[in-house]
This record gives C-alpha cells, sequence and structure tokens, in this order.
C-alpha cells in the first residue's frame, strides 16, 4: 500500500480523511498552507508538505534559502529544481551523496519544516 497525498488534510474534511486512513495502516502526507497547524494535527505520524494549490512554484523555499540563509541565486536555483524533482516523485531514492559531500545525514522536507516554520510566519 502506497503513501497518498491528502490537500486540505486540516480541513473539515481533510482531517478524517487523514485520521481514518492513519488508524488503517495507511501512510499519508498531509499537504496544505499552513504546516505548522498540521506537524501540530499530524506530529509524526504524517509526512508534511507545503502546497498552495495557488502557487505551485517551490518559490518558499527558493525565498527562504536566499533571503533567511542568505544562499547565491544561482544555488537555490539549482536546488529548487531538485526540490521541485523530488515533489514530482521523480527522485526514487535517498543515496549517500550528501552524507559523502556534506559529512551529515540528509534531512526529510518534514524535518526542515519542523526546523524552519517559524521563518516564514
Ligand atoms: N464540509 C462540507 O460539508 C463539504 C461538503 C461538500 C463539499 N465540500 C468541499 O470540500 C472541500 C473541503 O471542505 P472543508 O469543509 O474541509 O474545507 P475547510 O475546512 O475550509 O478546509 C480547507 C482545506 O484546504 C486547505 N487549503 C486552503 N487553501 C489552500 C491552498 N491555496 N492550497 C492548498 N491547500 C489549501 C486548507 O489548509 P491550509 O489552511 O493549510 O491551506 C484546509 O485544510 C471544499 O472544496 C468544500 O467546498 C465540503
Amino acid at each position: 500500500m502506497g503513501r497518498i497525498l491528502i490537500t486540505g488534510a486540516s480541513g473539515n474534511v481533510g482531517r478524517y480523511v487523514a485520521q481514518y486512513s492513519l488508524e488503517n495502516g495507511q501512510e499519508i502526507t498531509a499537504a496544505g498552507t499552513h504546516t505548522d497547524t498540521l506537524a501540530e494535527m499530524f506530529g509524526d505520524r504524517a509526512e508534511i508538505v507545503y502546497f498552495d494549490f495557488t502557487n505551485p512554484k517551490p518559490s518558499l523555499a527558493k525565498k527562504y534559502w536566499i533571503e533567511v540563509r542568505g544562499l547565491e541565486k544561482e544555488y537555490c536555483t539549482v536546488m529548487s529544481i531538485l526540490y521541485l524533482m523530488t515533489r514530482l516523485g521523480t527522485a526514487e531514492k535517498v543515496t549517500s551523496v550528501f552524507e559523502e559531500i556534506m559529512g551529515k545525514k540528509p534531512r526529510s522536507f518534514q524535518e526542515f519544516v519542523r526546523k524552519n516554520a517559524a521563518s516564514w510566519k
């Protein structure tokens, strides 16, 4: 049984779909524009992703990298394309390359959101 994406997972309808899915052993990705709310609701039980159907571009992550982290725009463009590919599901597995180059384990998007939620408020 693969993971399912539930958009509007914090809403009146979505929260029950998410709860029912979890209770039945289904892995879920909970999506919405308020990832902090989703994190409060689901904690570790769901993967949480930012998704705004009015703005499908990964521009928010790019804005964070440029404005908060102070990284170079070109670097952020490459990272945002990698991020988009990952979100589209074209990155099928985690390799050891990141750890070999950076000397640390890669973080999941969920961990990234938890750590940086305050940056987007
Ligand atoms: N409730 C009913 O009885 C009922 C009956 C028939 C049909 N419907 C339809 O079912 C849908 C959900 O209803 P609901 O009552 O659950 O609504 P709701 O409580 O208002 O929840 C809406 C959900 O959509 C998310 N959302 C809002 N704007 C978004 C955006 N730009 N990008 C991504 N996610 C966004 C919200 O999460 P964030 O705040 O995190 O973005 C929230 O989780 C609606 O289309 C509604 O018309 C509802």
